[in-house]
């Protein structure tokens, strides 16, 4: 049944907006590059792909199945659909991993809102490739700056997430998206016709088999669902607000398509630029914020397009951010009783906190290691490659082994349909391919299985 009182979406493309908005952010234009870039092109590319169409998609019905048949927050959802079982573990994960994500990715979202400033103010006009490197590394090595943009980010974020699901985020993810997409073309346009942009490309696109390694397998993995917000149940929270109407199997596959053509999009409009401008591919987090204020100068309308972009970022980040935290709420608020607006404001504070640290890791808490990573390093590390691939293999064994297949087909085919080929491959792949092959990537990785 439906639970009249719940908040939800009006209208089918606000799910689908909103759950793109949620995949698509600064996953696809800010990490999708640089990881790429630092895993050796195109061979961590295809894997990217085959990830992305064989788990990804699977994974993202399986999590709006859930969220959309339990109603509630993750751990409420497993509470809900496996009484009495250690299910809901599945949702705390998610919590601990929505929190560690929110603090990095504000960090980072931070700098992107310093970006616009300097857009606006027409900062990067006339400087050099080296230069711009100097802007980048100066600015997030600094002590205040990116601390203040980290808050101002978050508290924008806790805005939202206050005024509920429909009001706020439908509202915004549903116009500035389809924008995104068109300003990400134009700069491919500009980034393909550089001197020099071949390079790029077929950095790209020609895959260097031996530039594989247990560590790029791993890492494509964690990427692919990082950018699908998989594995931690933020599709799940945002099933519940799905309408029972709405065909599950359409809303996965637009998400994952959206969410892929702009990471490639991204990345054709950034490696050429890489290669043009002579900058290290595996230049790490910066790589995107020193790449493409070079090609904003090249360009006609440069200052234009510059503002429009960091603005447009910026949106994209926060309606991902917004799914993070509205992860944590839906819990404090449901499961700890708390009201929304206390719930919120007990989970900003406390990533605020967090937040501050990671944005500090470039600069003052540079030395401050665990396990030789910063703080940044650290809940990047263990978010995308841990508990996003363990999350999505125990979600996909939950529903292939655990949940009942008669109330997966009900939310996936309807109340009388019979199983269709589509639906029979599905199960085949939650139940046989996708547990297995995520754990084979994961114990690979941690050097418990070698092949
Ligand atoms: N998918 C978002 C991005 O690509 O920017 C980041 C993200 C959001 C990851 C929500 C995980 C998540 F649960």
């Amino acid at each position: 049944m439906q639970d009249n009182n719940r908040d939800g979406f009006s209208s089918r493309f606000g799910v689908i907006a909103a759950a793109a908005g949620s995949a698509i952010g600064l996953g696809n234009i800010w990490r999708f590059p640089y990881v790429l870039g630092e895993n050796g092109g195109g061979a961590f590319f295809l894997l990217y792909l085959l990830f992305i169409l064989f788990l990804g998609v699977p994974l993202m019905l399986t999590e709006m199945s859930i969220g959309r048949a339990g109603q509630r927050n993750t751990y409420g959802a497993f509470r809900f659909l496996a009484p009495k079982k250690k299910w809901y573990l599945i949702g705390i994960m998610g919590v601990v991993g929505a929190y560690m994500i929110l603090s990095f990715y504000s960090a980072v979202a931070g700098w992107t809102l310093q970006y616009l400033y300097d857009a606006f103010a027409n900062n990067f006009v006339g400087k050099d490739p080296v230069a711009l490197k100097n802007v980048y590394n100066a600015f997030t090595s600094s002590t205040y700056m990116p601390v203040v943009w980290t808050l101002v980010f978050l508290f924008l974020t806790g805005l939202v997430v206050v005024a509920g699901i429909e009001k706020g985020i439908e509202k915004y993810t549903k116009i500035l998206m389809p924008l995104l997409f068109l300003i990400i073309i134009i700069l491919d346009i500009r980034a393909v016709t550089l001197d020099g942009a071949s390079e790029g490309l077929r950095f790209l696109f020609h895959p260097d088999f031996s530039k594989l390694s247990s560590k790029v397998v791993l890492e494509a993995l964690g990427q692919a669902f990082f950018s699908l917000s998989l594995g931690m149940g933020t599709i799940i929270t945002y099933g519940s607000y799905i309408n029972k109407k709405e065909n599950l199997f359409t809303s996965a596959v637009s998400v994952s398509l959206a969410d892929t053509a702009i990471a490639v999009l991204a990345g054709i409009a950034i490696f050429p630029a890489v290669f043009a401008f002579g900058i290290e591919p595996d230049a790490g987090p910066g790589l995107v914020f020193i790449t493409l204020p070079n090609v904003f100068q090249q360009m006609p309308g440069g200052y234009f397009f510059s503002v429009l972009f960091f603005f447009l970022l910026v949106i994209a980040a926060l309606t991902s951010s917004i799914s993070l935290l509205e992860v944590i709420v839906a819990y404090f608020a449901e499961e700890l009783n708390m009201s929304r607006l206390k719930a919120t404001i007990v989970a900003f504070v406390s990533v605020s906190i967090l937040g501050a640290m990671c944005a500090l890791s470039f600069g003052p808490m540079k030395g401050v290691q665990i396990a030789g990573k910063t703080l940044f390093n650290l809940f990047d590390y263990i978010s995308s490659n841990i508990l996003l691939p363990l999350g999505g293999m125990l979600i996909v064994i939950f529903a292939g082994w655990v949940w009942s297949r008669k109330s997966i087909s009900k939310e996936i085919l309807g109340e009388e349909e019979k199983e269709s080929f589509g639906f029979k491959l599905y199960m085949f792949i939650i139940k046989f391919i996708a547990p297995f092959a995520i754990a084979l990537v994961f114990l690979n990785a941690i050097g418990l299985l070698k092949f």
